[in-house]
């Protein structure tokens, strides 16, 4: 028998691994971690290894961490006047062109300080991180000026390590025309490609760069003024595509070789073939589908047919997904956009890692990969999706932020 830290054994085990079961999965598993990485995984059986510290699952499930792979969920103020507008009529699109909207939270955040965002936001990531959720990308995009998108983005970083997850940050300068340049508009991507972008990346604040290509948002011209901008910085880029209209977005961010294309309701046939070429992932946003009562769903049987990998993200903004429960946005994957519960999980492990350019890393259990692992009190993999509220997996291993 040979030593490691931690042995995990008699696991119904979701590797989440390509290997030709669904979920990967491996029926009386077993997996040794040592150093923070999987170093072994297979049938209990075989094992070779003694653990430091032994687990015995029990036969129950054991996971991945999962990955959020959307959110804005560092920001101050709050909308719910906005969701009771909604209610009453009022339609999203009306609210944001009446300063409302992402302007209302750009108001708020540019009035907080760093602290104040670290302390409002930090019971947004605890609230993920207690499912389960232990790498979160975190985007910017309600400050719309050099020092509040640079607060976001360092407030997100902090919250890494206060919460003891992985974050990535995404800068989202392109997120709205900020109201001193609304007369203006190319001005502030002047701004966005010529200080924002170089000042950000000189700091290493961002992981990726994402825009919001829509009527409400950036043109395809402004949009790949911002991608051109990315590319001169050696950022990998990602985008709010095809959200309310089909602006063709997804054929966009396929072009600049885009780690994903976000929301997709609208995406055409055309745009889903260019993400297949370019291996763009579509993160799927359910619960923003819902929150806006959108009638167009993504094309899932497209991306299927052309061979898109699908994540699924909980998108948590103030405004149109005012949620940090991910089971939830699994469970609304499949009723309201037809996924298989094997489709779903994919999409916050295997596919959510992708989409932040994380797949040699996390997401699955394999070698080599991260060994911060889940256990459930359940067996069926199923149920991660059908079930809502008081699953809490006991979190296996310590956190590695220091790790990506
Ligand atoms: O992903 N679509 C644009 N951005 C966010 C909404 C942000 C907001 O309304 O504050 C989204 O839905
Ligand atoms: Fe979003």
């Amino acid at each position: 028998m040979k030593n490691c830290q931690h042995v995990i054994r008699h696991a119904n085990l979701i590797t989440c691994q390509d290997n030709g079961n669904p979920y990967g999965l491996i029926e009386d598993g077993a997996l040794a971690i040592d150093q923070g990485k999987i170093i072994w995984v297979g049938k209990s059986i075989l094992c070779p290894y003694q653990g430091t510290k032994e687990v015995n699952a029990k036969g129950q499930l054991v996971s991945p961490a999962l990955i959020d792979c959307h959110t804005h969920l560092v920001f101050a103020g709050n909308r719910a006047n906005e969701f009771a507008m909604r209610l009453t009529g009022t339609s999203y699109e009306e609210i944001a062109q009446n300063g409302g909207g992402i302007l209302s939270t750009v108001q708020a955040t540019r009035e907080a300080t760093l602290d104040d965002l670290v302390s409002l936001s930090l019971p947004r990531a605890m609230d993920l991180r207690s499912q389960g959720v232990l790498t979160i990308e975190i985007k910017s995009g309600y400050g719309l000026d050099l020092e509040t998108e640079i607060k976001m983005l360092k407030a997100a970083r902090t919250l890494a390590l206060k919460a003891q997850i992985d974050v990535k940050t995404t800068l989202l300068a392109a997120h709205a025309v900020p109201p001193e340049y609304k007369e203006n508009r190319s001005s502030y991507i002047d701004l966005i490609c010529q200080e924002i972008i170089p000042e950000v990346s000189r700091q290493g604040l961002a992981d990726a760069v994402d825009a919001f290509c829509e009527g409400i948002g950036f043109s395809v011209a402004e949009t790949r003024r911002v991608f051109d901008a990315a590319a001169r910085w050696g950022l990998p880029v990602k985008l709010h595509a095809d959200q309310l209209s089909d602006l063709s977005g997804s054929t966009l961010v396929a072009e600049y070789g885009g780690l994903s294309a976000d929301h997709v309701e609208y995406a055409s046939e055309k745009g889903v073939k260019a993400m297949a070429k370019s291996d763009t992932i579509a993160t799927l946003l359910p619960y923003a589908f819902y929150a806006l009562q959108e009638k167009n769903k993504p094309p899932v049987s497209w991306f299927r047919k052309h061979g898109v990998d699908m994540a699924i993200a909980t998108d948590c903004n103030p405004g149109t997904a005012p949620t940090t429960n991910l089971h939830q946005c699994l469970h609304m994957a499949c009723t309201l956009f037809g996924l298989t519960t094997e489709e779903a999980i994919l999409g916050v492990t295997r596919n959510a890692a992708k989409a932040l350019a994380l797949e040699h890393k996390k997401g699955q259990i394999d070698i080599g990969f991260d060994g911060t692992i889940l256990l459930w009190n359940f067996k069926d993999p199923a149920e991660l999706v059908y079930w809502q509220g008081h699953h809490r997996p006991q979190i296996i291993h310590t956190y590695s932020n220091t790790q990506i």
